[in-house]
């Protein structure tokens, strides 16, 4: 069977002040009626079971937006790759066997979905490796991991994947731009494993003792033992048994505001609002409020305003509200 695993337990500092540490981004909604996390839900209906990982806190929230599917609370938040190993162990206990397909909660998703993730789930199975679903890069985006492909190969069942030659995550700059010009695939942070070959892998790399600890039923003291680590550092960059399975949707990661500009239309002079705004005589701006916002005279800027918060950036500066959560942060 096909179990979804839908990772809801980021903070996703850098759309802030929309996004916060206690209601992260997964709970807001980008242009549709629904947040994303209930978004990935019911895209994950290809899925025989659904089950929603998050971090303690988020646990409540999580069950209000997503009330259809199961609620799997990792012991403390040290990020997505403690978190999967926890994700594996516990959903091979209550399934059995089966194949996992991990899905962030953090996109933007157009087409059909249901169909390359069933293929990678497939591939994972047939392979016993763990499949990453890869899209095309358009621009040297230094925020996502990169794969470089080996050579297309069939599974028995005739289903098309790529060995994994070497996965990167969030290169710089310089090697973004060299990768997109020699057929690398990003990463969309999409998964597909079985509960065995995952915690082989992990048993291999510095979550080792994590997945000793859960096979001796003490999960917690396995959190103990571990450093906070996503799990394309800890395990996609370490296995040498890794497949890729191209994307047949158009995606994007709602990372920072200036996502917002590629997943909304923009008005004719290329401002893109959010909520209730006043453009005047302004270009390629973001707008974003839950208040109302009014910018006149000014271009390339991101205005989002949010309860009490206001922030102000240029659009192509937007990754560095991480400074501005950083210090924040150090002043609570
Ligand atoms: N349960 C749980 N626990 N979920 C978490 C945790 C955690 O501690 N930390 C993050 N998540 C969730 C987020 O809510 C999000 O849905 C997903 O895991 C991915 O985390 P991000 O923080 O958004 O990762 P990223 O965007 O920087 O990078 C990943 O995704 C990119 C594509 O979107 C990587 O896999 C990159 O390689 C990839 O390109
Ligand atoms: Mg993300």
């Amino acid at each position: 069977s096909i179990v979804a695993v839908v990772l809801a337990g980021g903070t996703g500092t850098r759309l802030y002040p929309a996004s916060r540490s206690d209601r992260p981004k997964q709970f807001l909604s980008f242009g549709g009626d629904q947040s994303l996390l209930a978004e990935t839900v019911e895209r994950a209906g290809f899925a025989d079971e659904v089950y929603v990982l998050t971090r303690p806190d988020l646990a409540d929230q999580v069950r209000e937006h997503a009330p259809s599917a199961a609620v799997l609370t990792e012991p403390e938040p040290k990020d997505t790759g403690p978190a999967l190993a926890y994700a594996a162990h516990r959903v091979r206990e209550q399934v059995g066997d089966c194949t996992l397909v991990c899905l962030p909660s953090d996109h933007h998703v157009e087409g059909d979905f249901a169909e390359t993730m069933t293929d990678a789930a497939a591939v994972a199975a047939e392979t016993d490796s763990l499949v990453t679903v890869g899209v095309e890069p358009t621009r040297p985006e230094t925020g996502y991991g990169y794969v470089k492909p080996g050579d297309e190969r069939q599974t028995d069942a005739g289903r098309t994947y790529y060995p994994v030659e070497k996965f990167t995550e969030k290169p710089d700059q310089g090697a973004a731009m060299r990768y997109r010009h020699h057929g690398y695939y990003w990463n969309a942070g999409m998964f597909a494993w079985t509960p065995d070959a995952f915690l082989r892998e992990a048993a291999d790399t510095e979550l080792a003792p994590l997945v000793e600890a859960m096979d001796d039923g003490e999960p917690e003291r396995g959190f103990d033992a571990v450093d906070p680590v996503s799990v394309d550092y800890a395990v996609m960059e370490a296995t040498e048994n890794a497949a890729l399975v191209p994307a047949t949707f158009e995606w994007d990661d709602l990372g920072a505001w200036d996502a917002i500009e590629r997943v909304l239309d923009a008005d004719e002079d290329g401002n893109v609002v959010l909520g209730d705004a006043l453009t005047v005589d302004a270009e390629n701006t973001v707008v974003a409020t839950d208040g109302h916002v009014s910018v006149v005279g000014v271009d390339d800027l991101v205005v989002a305003s949010y309860g009490d918060r206001t922030l102000v950036v240029p659009k192509r500066q937007a990754q560095r509200v991480r400074e501005v959560v950083a210090e924040l942060e150090a002043d609570d």
